[in-house]
Order: structure tokens, then C-alpha cells, then sequence
């Protein structure tokens, strides 16, 4: 008997400083299906998940809720496994990196890397901002704030560790463009990595802290705790047993066939994992996917934004698998795809309830009517069939390629471009004209057998996404343990021919829009002061000095990014008078070329900054979106650059 193929695929640790959202759910989802499809296939796979415990925001977070951080986390991760649980992700472990074994691993791991010399001990100094736990230098601060949240920052220095990611700049460059490893997709991220942060020189990576102490504490240097990345990257391999005794699967699943996250973190997966691998002369992942952000309003749906949609309240309303559907159905791969309730309920109407809904209920209700629930044998083809057939006969290979290199939305598309066939396949056919023909009977019969043989086919390869439903699907269809198999899904005519229906439930019950848009609203917690959430109102001050601001309009010419930052955006603008350069913290809010022609609103007369080496002359007004974002101050189409604004 040849070996079973062993696959490993896993999940970002998420940080638990707030409970669960949609966008974790995507990427979670996304693994399951996967790991689920690779189940199918015969292989033994070790699906991890987990939770990124330590760091400061966690520790201030648990201190403002009066709770101890080990207290504080314990509840977050109670409702991520709970969350999980309800959307049946199949994860095989998860990993804490509060668990003793992984703290005793990278323990191991960081005084392996210092033996070997990969980690030295030196000063850091610099602008630190408390609640993104980050250290800025002065130029890339934006408006002497912090690039990432916008708030005070705060001179600070400490002794702390380094890692010398410095010298891996040619063997990472190596690993990102080989052409037959194909390290990360999509492939669009690859020059991201290497015009933006290779080439402009890798900067030796900060370790450890001495300014708080909710972490793994460094065993040789007391005071020092490991700080973030080597703690949280190294979890891929602790979970497997690597550097403790409590797993023994290291040997048995290392290397990662894929890891999956989104694209805020691929810079660390692509740079920091592969260097602190190659220090320590392990092999390195096989693949690493990071897909776009869910995004809601304009922004990236996260933790702090108040206005996230509950996964636990939609699955209880509209359905585990409603909801997985929907999520794996809208997101394309590599892009960013919006989030609304609407888009959710539209999509489950079309294709869950009208498509596939109906193709199932109308094909078994047919077969009950005609056929008292049991098809009889024999059989009558025509040159029609073949057609639907044929289409079914090439979607399995095609959809679990799409499935397993996690093009997920458009494996989904083409069974349901199928299912559609189907249905139009009972319009051409018309059975109920069939029915009233007793010579026709057979043909009737064969009609209702390809139908039903057709679900059948396209819930096969629905499953790893639908898992909870599909199941039901085969009951009503009669279908078997043995001709649900991915490999029966290449098979034509698997069911028995003298197959027998059951009724069921409604599987996915329509859903009335507006009702429950309404409905939904009114579930929205009411905020309990108005004005909460705004920056306080400032001191009265007079008009002259609002007069001393030279406030223009500007049209964008061109924008970029800047490289080595991921925060700044490089502006040429019209400022009516000839071009400006201007940067702008606001890269993660948008795309550049998003950006050019728009008419924006700028304070013209600051004296100019350097900012990451790029002088700023002036500074672009920008509003604090819902999501804590921020959004441009966009003007009318017919204001002309340079045009003053009072
Ligand atoms: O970054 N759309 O944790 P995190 C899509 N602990 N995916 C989203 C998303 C959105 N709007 N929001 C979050 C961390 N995600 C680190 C990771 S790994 C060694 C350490 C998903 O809680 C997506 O996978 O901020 C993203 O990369 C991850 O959650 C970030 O989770």
C-alpha cells in the first residue's frame, strides 16, 4: 500500500483583542474548504488554526477591562472556538501561543538563533505609539502622529534584540522570483515584496521588548520578552511539536503546503518566516496565498470598527452554509470584495434559493408526482442530454483546481453555471408535458434521472463548501456513502437507476429583503452617547487664525506608494499654479490609482518636510471613516485646482 499524502494548511494565529469577525471567517473558511477537499482526496491532513496571545495592546486591553491577559484571553478564544464550531471549520488543532509547549519552543528558538548568531543584542530608539505597540522612526511619522492610527507618539528607547534580516535580502529575492517554486500568489504581491522592501535594503528586525511583559520572556535575558513576529511565525512549526515534547508530527507534515492570510501580513510571511527558516536551516513552506480584505463602507472590516456584522447573529438567521456560501462565493481571488447584508441576502436568493434550492425541490417534488418518489429503469436519451452531461463531466477537475489553489469563488461560479444549465435543462425538456404522454413515460424518467444525477454531481463538489447542507441534499436525492465520493463526482449515471426520492425540508428558505434589513438595523446596539466616538471638540479659537491656513484644491496627477512604507502615498498634484509633491499617511486606505484625478482639499503653506526621504509640501485633508480608516476630502467635480478653500 503506498504511503498516505500528508498535507498541511494553515490560518494567521489571530490576535484576540477583540472577538471574531467576517474577515477572520473568510480566511478560516477558506482553509476549511481546502482541508476539507484534501480529506476527499485521501490525504492525511493537519489543519491549523489559533490565536496570537501576547503583546501590549492585549496586556492595556485587559488591564481597561479589569481582568488579568491570561483572563482576558480565555474569554476572546473561548468565542473564536465557538464561532469555529458553529461554522464547522474541520481545524485538526489550535494553537494558543499562551500554551506552555509553544512558549517552550520559542524559547528554544530564539536561543538557537542567538547561538547561531542570527540574533544580537542592540539600542532601539524611536517614536513608540501605545496602542499600535509600534515603534516609528521620525520620518515616517505623518504629521508628527502615528502613520498607522493617527495618534500620539511618544520618545522612547530600549535595549532589545535584533534579528539580522538585513543579510537575507538575495536568498528571499531568490526564493520570491523562482519561477518553479511559485512561493507566493498571487503572483502581483511578488514585485510588492521586492521593489518596496528587499530592494530598498531589509532592515534588521527588533525581537525583543523591555517595555512590557505580556510575553515569552527571552530565558537568558531577563526583563526582555520576545516580541511578536518570532513568537507568532514560529506557531507553524511548535504546533507540530518543533522545539517541544508535546506533538510529535514535525517530521510527519513540515513543510506547510500552504499558508493562508490576507495581504497585510504576506511582508512577514514572505520575508521574516523564510529568513528565520533559512537561520535555522529548516525547509521552508511550500506555498504562501494572501488573499484581499473583506471590506466594509470602503474600509478593511476590523476589530476596532464598531459597526461589524456579527457572524453569530447571520448564521443564526440565514444559515451556517448561507453564509459560508456567501463569503467564499464573493470574495475573488487576490482582490478586495465589499460586505453588506444586502449583497448576502441577493446572492442567497439567486443562487442558493432560486438555482439550487429549486433545482433540488423541483426535480424531487417531479419525481414524486410522476413517479410516486421511485424512478423506474429503463431509459430513452436524446441528443439533448448530452449537452448538460458533458458539462458536468468537466467540472470536477476544474473546480478542484480552483479549490485547491483557493480560487475558491470561481470553482463555485462554474457549479453554478451548471446548476443553471440544469435548470434551463427542465425548461427545454418540459417534463410536465412529458407526463401527460404515457408513451413518453421513459423519457420522462430519464429526464427526472439526469436531474437528480446532476445534483448529485455539483453537491459533491459543493460539500467542502456546504457541508452542513449537502448532506440533506443526498437524502433527498437518495443518493449513497458510496456514489458521494469526490471520485463518483467524474461519474455519469452513479445513482441507482431505480433511484427512490425523500422529501425534505425547504433547504434555503428566500429571504425577504427589506424585512430583514429592518430587522437587522434594529439588532444594532444603539450608541449610548452621542459623540462618543469623536475626537473632543478643541478649544474656541479666532477666525484669523483659521485665515493663516492656505487651503487649495488639488487635482491628483499621479499617486504612489512609497517604497519601504506601507503607510505613505507619494502625490503629484495641480495646484493651479504648477505641480505639488505631497505625501500622505493614508496608503492602506487606498489604492494609488484610485486616487489620480480625483479633486482633493490641501493645506498648501506648511513649510515643506522630508518624510522617508521624499520632501511634502503641504498636507492633504483626509476624514476618520466608520472604520477608523481614513477617506480624502473629495471636492466637486467643478472646482478648479488651486481654487481657495474658506
Ligand atoms: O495579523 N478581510 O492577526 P489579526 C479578510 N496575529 N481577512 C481578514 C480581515 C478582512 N477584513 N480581517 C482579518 C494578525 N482578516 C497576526 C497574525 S500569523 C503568524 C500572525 C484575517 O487578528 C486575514 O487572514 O489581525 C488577516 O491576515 C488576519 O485575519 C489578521 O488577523
Amino acid at each position: 500500500m503506498s504511503e498516505q499524502k500528508k498535507f498541511y494548511i494553515t490560518t494567521p494565529i489571530y490576535y484576540p483583542s477583540g472577538n471574531p469577525h467576517i474577515g477572520h471567517c473568510y480566511t478560516t473558511l477558506a482553509c476549511d474548504v481546502v482541508a476539507r477537499l484534501k480529506r476527499m482526496q485521501g490525504m492525511d491532513v493537519m489543519f491549523l488554526t489559533g490565536t496570537d496571545e501576547h503583546g501590549q495592546k492585549i496586556e492595556d486591553k485587559a488591564k481597561e477591562a479589569g481582568v488579568t491577559p491570561q483572563k482576558y484571553v480565555d474569554d476572546i478564544v473561548a468565542n473564536f472556538k465557538k464561532l469555529w464550531e458553529l461554522l464547522g471549520i474541520s481545524y485538526d488543532r489550535y494553537i494558543r501561543t499562551t500554551d506552555p509547549y509553544h512558549v517552550e519552543s520559542v524559547q528554544n528558538i530564539f536561543k538557537e538563533l542567538y547561538d547561531r548568531g542570527y540574533i544580537y543584542k542592540g539600542e532601539y530608539t524611536g517614536k513608540y505609539c501605545k496602542p499600535c505597540e509600534s515603534f516609528w522612526t521620525e520620518s515616517q511619522l505623518v504629521d508628527g502622529k502615528c502613520p498607522d492610527c493617527g495618534r500620539e507618539c511618544v520618545d522612547a528607547s530600549e535595549e532589545a534584540y535584533f534579528f539580522k534580516l538585513s543579510q537575507f535580502g538575495p536568498k528571499l529575492e531568490k526564493l520570491l522570483t523562482d519561477e518553479e517554486l511559485n512561493f507566493l500568489e498571487p503572483k502581483s504581491r511578488v514585485n510588492e515584496m521586492i521593489n518596496n522592501f528587499i530592494k530598498p535594503g531589509l532592515q534588521d528586525l527588533c525581537v525583543s521588548r523591555t517595555s512590557f511583559t505580556w510575553g515569552v520572556p527571552v530565558t537568558f535575558d531577563p526583563g526582555h520578552v520576545v516580541y511578536v513576529w518570532i513568537d507568532a511565525l514560529s506557531n507553524y512549526i511548535t504546533a507540530l511539536g518543533y522545539g517541544n515534547s508535546k506533538y510529535n508530527d514535525y517530521d510527519k507534515y513540515w513543510p506547510a503546503d500552504i499558508h493562508v492570510m490576507a495581504k497585510e501580513i504576506i511582508r512577514f510571511h514572505t520575508l521574516i518566516w523564510p529568513a528565520m527558516l533559512m537561520a535555522l536551516d529548516l525547509p521552508l513552506p511550500k506555498k504562501v496565498i494572501g488573499h484581499g480584505w473583506i471590506t466594509f463602507g470602503g474600509g478593511k472590516m476590523s476589530k476596532s470598527s464598531g459597526n461589524v456584522i456579527d457572524p453569530f447573529v447571520l448564521c443564526d438567521r440565514y444559515g451556517v452554509d448561507a453564509l459560508r456560501y456567501h463569503l467564499l462565493r464573493e470574495m475573488p481571488f487576490g482582490a478586495d470584495a465589499p460586505y453588506t447584508n444586502e449583497m448576502m441576502f441577493n446572492r442567497i436568493n439567486s443562487d442558493l434559493a432560486n438555482d439550487l434550492g429549486n433545482l433540488v425541490s423541483r426535480t424531487v417534488a417531479m419525481v414524486f408526482k410522476y413517479f410516486d418518489g421511485k424512478l423506474p429503469t429503463d431509459r430513452e436519451a436524446e441528443a439533448l442530454d448530452e449537452e448538460l452531461l458533458s458539462m458536468f463531466d468537466a467540472l470536477p477537475a476544474d473546480v478542484i483546481k480552483d479549490f485547491e489553489t483557493l480560487h475558491i469563488a470561481d470553482g463555485l461560479e462554474k457549479i453554478f453555471k451548471c446548476i443553471a444549465r440544469a435548470n434551463k435543462y427542465i425548461d427545454e425538456t418540459a417534463p410536465w408535458v412529458l407526463a401527460k404522454d404515457e408513451s413518453k413515460k421513459t423519457r420522462l424518467a430519464t429526464v427526472l434521472y439526469n436531474l437528480l444525477d446532476c445534483v448529485r454531481r455539483a453537491s459533491i463538489l459543493l460539500s467542502p463548501v456546504m457541508p452542513h447542507i449537502c448532506p440533506k441534499i443526498f437524502e433527498q436525492i437518495g443518493a449513497t456513502a458510496e456514489n458521494t465520493t469526490l471520485d463518483a463526482a467524474s461519474v455519469r449515471g452513479a445513482l441507482a437507476a431505480d433511484v427512490e426520492v425523500k422529501k425534505g425540508e425547504v433547504l434555503f428558505p428566500r429571504i425577504d429583503i427589506e424585512k430583514e434589513l429592518k430587522e437587522l438595523e434594529a439588532l444594532n446596539p444603539k450608541k449610548e452617547e452621542k459623540g462618543k466616538d469623536l475626537e473632543p471638540l478643541k478649544e474656541p479659537c479666532v477666525f484669523d487664525d483659521f485665515l493663516k491656513l492656505d487651503i487649495r484644491a488639488g487635482k491628483v496627477l499621479e499617486c504612489e506608494n512609497v517604497p519601504k512604507s506601507d503607510k505613505l502615498l507619494k502625490f503629484k498634484l495641480d495646484d493651479g499654479f504648477g505641480e505639488r509633491q505631497i505625501l500622505s499617511g493614508i496608503a492602506k486606505y487606498y489604492k494609488p490609482e484610485d486616487l489620480i484625478g480625483k479633486t482633493v482639499a490641501m493645506i498648501v503653506n506648511f513649510p515643506p518636510r522630508k518624510m522617508m526621504g521624499y520632501e511634502s509640501n503641504g498636507m492633504i485633508l483626509s476624514a476618520r471613516a466608520e472604520d477608523g480608516g481614513y477617506r480624502v476630502v473629495e471636492l466637486n467635480e467643478d472646482v478648479k485646482p488651486g481654487a481657495d478653500i474658506s
